[in-house]
This record gives C-alpha cells, sequence and structure tokens, in this order.
C-alpha cells in the first residue's frame, strides 16, 4: 500500500481555483477528443492540468473547478483523484520523488533507497523538506520494474537508481528552479 499524503478536505484557507485561459484552452481541447457525454472520460489528463496550476497540487476549489468544467459530480472527481499517488491532495514541495516500493524494487534495494532518501533529506516518506524543495513519496509499481529500483520526479523516470545517483539527482534539482510537475501533454 502506498503512503498517501493526508488530504486536505476543507476550502477553509484554501485559496481559490481558476483555470488560466491557455489551460482552459487545453482542457477543452482534451473533451474534444471524446463523444458528446463522454467527457468525463477527460477526467485524468484534466486533473493534470490542475494540479499543474494550482501548485503542485489538487485542492478542493481545484478538484471542484473540473467538477464544473466536466458537468460530473465533485465526489467523481474526488473518487479519481485519492485513488492515483500521481495526484497530490495536500501541498508538496517544489519536486515530488516518488520512489517505487512493490516487489521487483524491494528486491534490488527499493526500501534499502527509500531509507537512504529519508535520511539525504531528512524527512519521512510522506514529509516536505523545510525549505519546501523536495516531497518525498513511496508508491506502487511505475511499470519500469526492468529497471529497479526506480523513481519519478515529475515525468522524468531515473532508473537503475543507487544511493549516488540519488544525491547526484537531488544536487542537480536544488539548483532547479522548475517545478516537476507530471501532466501527459
Ligand atoms: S516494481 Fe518498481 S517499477 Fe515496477
Amino acid at each position: 500500500m502506498s503512503v498517501r499524503l493526508t488530504p486536505v478536505t476543507t476550502t477553509e484557507g484554501v485559496a481559490p481555483f481558476t483555470f488560466s485561459e491557455h489551460a482552459l484552452a487545453e482542457c477543452r481541447a482534451i473533451m474534444a477528443r471524446y463523444p458528446e457525454g463522454r467527457t468525463k472520460s477527460a477526467l485524468i489528463p484534466i486533473l493534470h492540468i490542475a494540479q499543474a496550476g494550482n501548485d503542485g497540487w489538487l485542492s478542493v476549489p481545484a478538484m471542484d473547478a473540473v467538477a464544473v468544467l466536466l458537468g460530473i459530480q465533485p465526489i467523481e472527481v474526488y473518487e479519481v483523484a485519492s485513488f492515483y499517488s500521481m495526484f497530490n491532495l495536500r501541498p508538496v514541495g517544489r519536486h515530488v520523488l516518488e520512489i517505487c516500493r512493490t516487489t521487483p524494487c524491494m528486491l534490488r534495494g527499493g526500501d534499502a533507497l527509500i531509507a537512504h532518501a529519508e535520511k539525504k533529506l531528512g524527512i519521512h516518506v510522506g514529509e516536505t523538506t523545510r525549505d519546501g524543495l523536495f516531497t518525498l513519496k513511496a508508491v506502487e509499481c511505475l511499470g519500469s520494474c526492468g529497471t529497479a529500483p526506480m523513481l519519478q520526479c515529475g515525468a522524468t523516470y531515473h532508473e537503475d537508481l543507487t544511493p549516488e545517483a540519488f544525491d547526484a539527482l537531488i544536487e542537480r534539482l536544488q539548483g532547479a528552479y522548475t517545478r516537476s510537475n507530471y501532466t501527459d501533454r
């Protein structure tokens, strides 16, 4: 079972959310791929767009905006967003590090890598570093078992990972100013 970050389930103190014009145009282009009445099928790519436009996480207002856009019930959005580990239901750091801990990765040192990451970052799985740079997650199989152990950061896979390679990645990201959002666009 993945360690999920405790979701923020309130709107109190949470910033409102609106899609930017650009994001809205992207959403509408994706929705147009589906037959009339079936635009709910666009939910996952639109959640990625909403998450990217909301500082890397899906607040209740962001999910509600997705529900309005797709003409579906908010609960339908919450169900999907809370099922997939790629969606963050609370604020995260600039870079979200998802280390796989399913069996093939575990057999190739995934658990030791998670322990190493916790020590290197000074946090536990599910936490964000004080400087807001890194959130560490342990997730289920990311489909790269042949190159285990691995982690995903944004849209990039880091495979055949070693503690040394992890440290090098952290040092590289410390100097990077982009947010590591995953989108499938
Ligand atoms: S078990 Fe780690 S990617 Fe599949």
